[in-house]
């Protein structure tokens, strides 16, 4: 099977192409580079052994994708390709929704003149906004999104929804994703967010490397065991695991079906501190600072669906994903 992945030398993308490669699938990876390197191709060969094919270009654009299409038997999409900061996309929320929605809509036209049926779509945990009870399921209402990255993954999911009812033909698998930290063991693969990183656990790996001094803990007095927020971080390995399981299930599915990937398990910021010092054998400083706007105290997943419709559950634990890559 030939899987084209949008957005594929980023970070999800890469391993899931490594993942992919190491099953036997052959990949086409398409990315503009715009939040990633070239060099990541290559680093995902040093992993599995194999070479994916690499276009450079972007998923907005028609003719890159009639090009990728006509060259290459193209038998599923997996649809990284995004922008994906929450706090950039308050402040510039018609780029968001012009890239995000755009090239969605551009990847199904393509797919479409070319017969391709299957899409995999990298939604995220966002969508289930803030009034929804924890753990959040996949029959709880989504769209109560606080920013307009949140907003466009779920009108992207929307926009499925209704391509599926439309074409009989399709076969279509959302995969809600909650936090994704670590990396391929091997190493070459880790994250490299451009300036400094929003997110928790790179920030950590930023602060043991001595690139950033300590960490802000935003807020300690959310209602949680340790008042700091919970989230349910999931390895990276997982989510490309759980890619390759919904390749599966879209193989053997029609229409749209949503899961979540998550490890069902909430974690604090101060116990992911805990779990990186053990891990790594470092000290993290930290100071608590005021909470950021726009936070929500717990997010975690019921990943149950994940495990009775796919047979994929999450493999690695936090501390797992805290262990330092061997390169
Ligand atoms: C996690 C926890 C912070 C940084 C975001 C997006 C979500 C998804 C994953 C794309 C929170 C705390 C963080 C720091 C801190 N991205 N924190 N100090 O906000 O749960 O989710 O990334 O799909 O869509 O919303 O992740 O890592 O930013 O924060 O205390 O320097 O760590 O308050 O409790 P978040 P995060």
């Amino acid at each position: 099977m030939k899987v084209l992945l949008t957005g594929g030398t980023g970070y999800i993308g890469s391993h899931t192409a490594a993942e992919l490669l190491s099953k036997g699938y052959e990949v086409v990876l398409l990315d503009n580079l715009s939040n990633s390197e070239e060099k990541t191709v290559m680093n995902i060969a040093k992993v599995c052994g194999k070479l994916p094919k690499f276009v450079k270009g972007d998923a907005c654009d028609a003719e890159v994708l009639e090009k990728i299409f006509t060259d290459h038997k193209i038998d599923a999409v997996v649809h990284f390709a995004g922008y994906k900061a929450v706090g950039e996309s308050v402040e510039k929320p018609l780029m968001y929704y012009r890239n995000n929605i755009d090239s969605m809509l551009s990847v199904l036209e393509a797919m479409k003149r070319h017969g391709c049926n299957t899409l995999i779509f990298s939604s995220s945990a966002t969508v289930y906004g803030e009034d929804n009870p924890v753990p959040f399921v996949e029959t709880q209402r989504a769209g109560g999104c606080t920013n307009p990255y949140g907003r466009t993954k779920y009108f992207i999911e929307e926009i499925l929804k209704d391509a599926a009812k439309a074409d009989g033909n399709l076969s279509i698998v959302i995969l809600r994703y909650f936090n994704p930290i670590g990396s391929h063991r091997v190493g070459y693969l880790e994250e490299q967010p451009k300036g400094v990183p929003n997110n928790l656990f790179p920030y950590i790996c930023q602060v043991a490397e001595g690139k950033l001094p300590k960490l802000n803990v935003f807020g300690n007095d959310y209602p949680t065991p340790d008042g700091t927020g919970v989230r349910d971080y999931i390895h990276v390995m997982d989510l490309a695991s759980g890619h390759e399981a919904a390749l599966r299930y879209a193989a053997e599915h029609k229409g749209a079906e949503v899961f979540n990937l998550g490890t069902g398990k909430g974690t604090s910021v101060l116990e992911m501190v805990a779990a990186f010092e053990k891990a790594r054998g470092v000290k993290i400083p930290y100071e608590i600072a005021p909470r950021r706007p726009g936070d929500i105290a717990e997010c975690y997943a019921d990943c149950s669906k994940a495990k009775e419709i796919l047979g994929w559950e999450a493999q690695y634990t936090v501390e797992d994903a805290c262990k330092k890559p061997l390169h």
